[in-house]
């Protein structure tokens, strides 16, 4: 409420009382202003006592306009267009948050809707996520569904079910980071612990690609980490041959890479499947002309496949009698290396952004 002209301040002490009392008015409707101006509505109930405070029957309008008779005669013209201005700034408050509160917003917001976002940076898929997607695509096109196994295993599924007797050299090529010795438990060196666990638990037929983190205890160079992913793959069906292998394997090759793809088929000894074979492509950086990533032989090798060994079917309750298949194994790491031309593992883990961030339009 306007405070008793007697309560001016007492600067204006020299003044002749008439004039100080619209001294006093001038300075009060101002800081009236002031408050209006400012004034933000946080809910219709604010705005109502806002209203009311200056609207209202014993609002501060009404008693600024009661005082008129109290004004000189020569500054009342000027008093009274005052108060008009604080009646129309209290009415356009008004209209302005009624019409806020009107739309959905409840808060009172007067922000700026028109000005751009604030920039939130994208990340991408890894380039490892990026090639096992591809792969897992490629093959669900003819049917092969995912399968997935722990990483770390017992002896039996990562070796022993796979035929790797006890005490063989093989086991020496997955140089082992085992968890204990006895029972043998170990990080998984192969995702092939996943074509045993989908054989024990699943009848024929079986189309499956197992994706998976593998490890061994490699020392970390460019080309050797002591961990890094591979793909397994297993078909078990009657009558599976060599043939559908290969043409599975043909198909792949073509879809990961180019159409023009050609592959080569060279023998290998892998303890689970017989006959068994390592996989070559035509270099896709030269057309198989030889080049330094080919090593001026025109081809690379990207997996290991073969049959499936009877014996490991049979470890795995499935009648070798009825049954064939095939199944193969291949490192994401590699076929990425060789799609997107990257000659260092490494790059894969150390987490540098320039080098993830070229992966971000694919
Ligand atoms: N497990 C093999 C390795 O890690 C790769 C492999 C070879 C898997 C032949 C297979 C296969 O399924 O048939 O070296």
């Amino acid at each position: 409420m306007v405070p008793q002209p007697t309560a001016g301040p007492f600067f204006f002490g020299y003044l002749p009382p008439f004039l100080q009392f619209n001294y006093y008015m001038e300075e009060k409707i101002k800081e009236l202003l002031e408050e209006i101006r400012e004034f933000r509505a946080d809910s219709k109930e604010h705005l109502e006592q806002f209203r009311i405070r200056f609207l209202g029957k014993k609002g501060v309008l009404a008693d600024l306009f009661a005082r008129m008779k109290d004004i000189e005669p020569a500054m009342r013209k000027d008093y009274g267009m005052w108060v008009n201005e604080l009646k129309v700034k209290t009415e356009e408050k008004l209209t302005h948050f009624r019409e806020s509160f009107e739309s959905t917003d409840e808060s009172g917001f007067e922000g700026d809707l028109t000005l751009p976002g604030e920039y939130m940076p994208l990340g991408s898929l890894h380039p490892i996520t990026l090639v096992r997607n591809r792969i897992v695509d490629i093959f669900a096109k003819i049917g092969f569904n995912v399968s997935e196994g722990p990483e770390i295993e017992d002896d039996w599924h990562n070796f022993s079910a796979l035929n790797f007797p006890e005490e063989h050299p093989a086991r020496d090529m997955q140089d082992t980071f085992f968890i204990s010795l006895d029972p043998a438990i170990s990080l998984r060196t192969h995702t092939s612990s996943v074509q045993v666990r989908v054989m024990e638990n699943t009848k024929p037929p079986i189309r499956t690609i197992s994706p998976g983190r593998v490890f061994r205890n490699e020392a970390i160079s460019a080309r050797a980490h002591c961990f890094f992913h591979q793909v397994e793959g297993l078909y078990i069906d009657e009558n599976v041959s060599f043939a559908d292998l290969k043409q599975a394997l043909l198909y792949f090759a073509r879809e990961m890479f180019s159409a023009d793809t050609k592959i080569r088929l060279r023998p290998s000894f892998f303890p689970f499947t017989e006959p068994s074979a390592e996989m070559d492509i035509s270099c896709n950086f030269c057309g198989g002309k030889g080049c330094n990533i080919c090593k001026y032989t025109g081809w690379v090798e990207i997996l290991g496949c073969g049959m499936v060994d009877p014996a490991v079917l049979e470890n795995c309750r499935i009648d070798a009698g009825r049954y064939s298949g095939f199944a193969f194994g291949m490192g994401i790491e590699r076929i990425a290396m060789l799609k997107y031309d990257i000659r260092d593992l490494r790059m894969f883990s150390e987490n540098d952004l320039r080098f993830l961030r070229q992966f971000s339009g694919i």
